[in-house]
């Protein structure tokens, strides 16, 4: 009986769980495909979880997905995309760390 009875009311609470989940922090979940792996950005973690304004990435280093013209690694070890901050100093480095980026 008390099992039964509990599955409206947690589908019921998992809608209302589901609300703040849908609030998208700046663009959201970026992939990047490439011959690396594919990358995810984060914006939650770049902006909530690190504390970083939108000019600090626009739009100087990025605009949108749609206009995105693919930057090589060595060019980010130079310091263009995520290699202005992945060098080392303000965060880890795109010189190694490799699977923290290219997940699959
Ligand atoms: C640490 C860097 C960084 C910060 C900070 C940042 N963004 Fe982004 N944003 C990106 C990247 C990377 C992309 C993907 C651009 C690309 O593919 O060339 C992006 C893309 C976007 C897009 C386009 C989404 C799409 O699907 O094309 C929007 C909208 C956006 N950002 C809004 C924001 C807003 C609003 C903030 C501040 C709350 C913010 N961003 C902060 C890095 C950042
Ligand atoms: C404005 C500076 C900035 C830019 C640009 C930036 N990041 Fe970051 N990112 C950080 C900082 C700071 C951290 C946390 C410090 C650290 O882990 O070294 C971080 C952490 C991360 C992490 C978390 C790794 C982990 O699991 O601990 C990933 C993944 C990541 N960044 C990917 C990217 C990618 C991909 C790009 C380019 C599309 C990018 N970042 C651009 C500043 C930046
Ligand atoms: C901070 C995150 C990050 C780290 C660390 C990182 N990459 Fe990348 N890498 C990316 C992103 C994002 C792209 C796609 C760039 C784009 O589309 O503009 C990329 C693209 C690539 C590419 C395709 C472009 C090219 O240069 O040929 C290869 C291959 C690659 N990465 C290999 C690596 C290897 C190997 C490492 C470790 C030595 C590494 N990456 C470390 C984020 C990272």
């Amino acid at each position: 009986m008390r099992s039964v009875l509990a599955v409206p009311a947690v589908l019921a609470h998992l809608v209302l769980m589901a609300v703040p989940a849908f609030a998208v922090v700046g663009g959201g979940e970026i992939t990047m495909q490439n011959k690396g792996g594919s990358v995810v950005f984060s914006h939650e973690l770049h902006v909530d979880g690190l504390g970083n304004a939108c000019q600090a990435c626009h739009p100087k280093l990025y605009t949108t997905s749609k206009q995105h013209k693919p930057v090589t690694m060595k060019a980010m070890q130079a310091g263009t995309s995520c290699g202005a901050c992945h060098n080392g100093a303000k965060a880890f480095s795109v010189k190694g760390n490799c699977a923290k980026c290219h997940t699959k």
